[in-house]
């Protein structure tokens, strides 16, 4: 295989929580895509670390069986295997304690150079007490990468406590946190859309569009996180973090260069013009689900209190509906309607632009229905874009207008299979690249918003209201934008 351009530099990635369900599922196996695809060096190791007994045996067995169980059939072939399975170390060690990295600090000797990356794939309460532990074991380089899993705290007020205290021990721009929708590659084609195309640009504002709705729809429930996703729910694990990064690439500014910097300072400008949620509005702009047992299809699944180690009842919301506002000049009086909720009939995620209808309409009632234009840009599975619109249906008779649609499958077109964020994501901390990840204002800024609603969610005491699995949500949700004389987009 011919070598790509982008390749990264030399490195030691160490990954804390190395044996967790997030090293198995996606980083390794994204690692191990890399080095398939010939992305990475020669000198490149990557370092498992967690508490708990193991050889670097055991572990490459276990890297071998996550590789095998979550990449793409056909994607592992042994070849890359061979030169992979060299990179892999193993360290038993307790990273919240200083006093137990000593055979981590071994084996990090003498490579001060080359580019370090702590990936801290833990709970968020022990990214402080590690950062801490790496700074008393030494083991800060300068060209060392801090890498902070999502959820980053539960609230502004934790969120914050935990970006002073890695703070104290990195400079921000070697803190990486991320978030993986900035890593797929139909959320980098945003911008791209946006701002590389002359054609939507004039049109993007309140004088052209009549609302915007992003949904991210999940089929899979939460079996096996039950713990975890409850103290959590829809609103902070999917919405503070994917949907709100989603909204600010549909909203912001054009910055004035692709530097990171430029593109957070647009993107902190938006959450900041969110629109508070007070608690008198929020029954009416706020809807949260949660699931019960349905079937998604065809076969049965459970409902969210019957999921593995669920507890015998919850008011935790699987499902969220809101309907926001932005205040600034270009968005003013436009709704933002947002939903993602786990159990839904299918997986997709899509942001739909939908514009006003002409002021002035001179067709007969009788050649429609007329519904308006829409951009529908699908982040996933399907990736691709569609632009509806209204054309005339051939024929002599009587005038027909007919919605038809301008459709771009990235599949079709680009051919080559779309990669994992997780990909992107590693190669740009290897090699230093900050634009694909969350500063720290922003992650705060999206807390503060998101917590108006967790605080009037809980001062009117809002009970979740139940939908059953495989169906669109509670019909409190459909309610929420249909009051507005609108629908939630559905693809034909
Ligand atoms: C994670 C959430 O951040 O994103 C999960 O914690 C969710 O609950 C997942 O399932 C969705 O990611 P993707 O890439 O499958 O859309």
């Amino acid at each position: 295989m011919q070598r790509p351009t982008l390749i990264s530099q030399p490195f030691d990635i160490v990954v804390f929580g190395g044996r967790g369900d997030l090293a198995k599922r996606k980083l390794l196996p994204a690692l191990f895509q890399l080095d398939r695809e010939n992305r990475l060096p020669e000198d490149g190791r990557i370092i498992g670390a967690s508490r708990g007994g193991m050889d670097d045996t055991a572990f490459r067995e276990l890297v071998e069986q996550a590789c095998h169980d979550f990449l793409p059939a056909k994607a592992f072939d042994p070849q890359t295997w061979e030169r992979f399975v060299r990179r892999l170390h193993y360290v038993g060690m307790d990273a919240t304690a200083p006093h137990d990295y000593g055979a981590l600090k071994e084996l990090l000797n003498k490579r001060e150079d080359v580019a370090r990356v702590f990936y801290l794939a833990t709970a968020p309460n022990l990214f402080g007490p590690i950062a801490q532990s790496l700074k008393a074991a030494e083991l800060i380089t300068p060209v060392t990468r801090l890498v902070l899993e999502k959820p980053l705290g539960h609230d502004l007020e934790s969120s914050h406590e935990i970006n002073a205290e890695v703070g104290q021990v990195v400079e921000e721009h070697q803190i990486y946190r991320i978030d993986h929708y900035l890593g797929k590659e139909t959320v980098q084609n945003l911008m791209v859309l946006r701002f590389a195309n002359s054609l939507f640009e004039p049109l993007w504002n309140r004088t052209y569009i009549d609302h915007v709705q992003i949904t991210v729809a999940e089929t899979v429930g939460v079996s096996g996180r039950w713990s975890y996703y409850d103290g959590a729910g829809a609103l902070r694990d999917m919405v503070q973090n994917h949907l709100l990064q989603l909204l600010c690439l549909t909203a912001m500014e054009p910055p004035i260069s692709l530097e990171g910097n430029a593109i957070r300072d647009e993107k902190v400008k938006v959450l900041k013009s969110l629109e508070p949620i007070a608690a008198n509005e929020v029954a009416q702009l706020t809807v949260r689900g949660q699931y019960r047992a349905g079937a998604i299809d065809g076969k049965p699944v459970p409902g969210y209190l019957q999921e593995e180690d669920a507890g015998s009842s919850s008011n935790t919301e699987t499902y969220v509906a809101i309907k926001a506002h932005i205040d600034n000049w270009r968005w003013a009086g436009v709704p933002f309607y947002l939903r993602t909720g786990k159990r839904l009939p299918q997986r997709g995620s899509e942001i739909v632009v939908q514009f006003r209808t002409p002021p002035h309409f001179i067709y007969p009632e009788t050649a429609g229905p007329f519904p308006p234009n829409r951009l529908v840009m699908r982040i996933q599975p399907n990736e691709g874009i569609r632009l509806q619109m209204l054309n005339k249906q051939p024929g002599p008779g009587d005038l027909k207008l007919r919605q038809t649609g301008l459709d771009l499958s990235f599949a079709d077109e680009f051919g080559a299979a779309i990669p994992d964020a997780y990909e992107r994501l590693l190669l740009d901390v290897i090699r230093g690249r900050p634009t694909l990840f969350m500063r720290v204002d922003e992650v705060e800024s999206a807390w503060r918003w998101t917590d108006t609603i967790l605080r009037a969610w809980q001062q009117q005491a809002i009970p979740v209201k139940h939908y059953t699995a495989g169906a669109w949500g509670p019909s409190a949700a459909i309610a929420l934008i249909e009051r507005d004389g609108r629908t939630w987009h559905e693809e034909d």
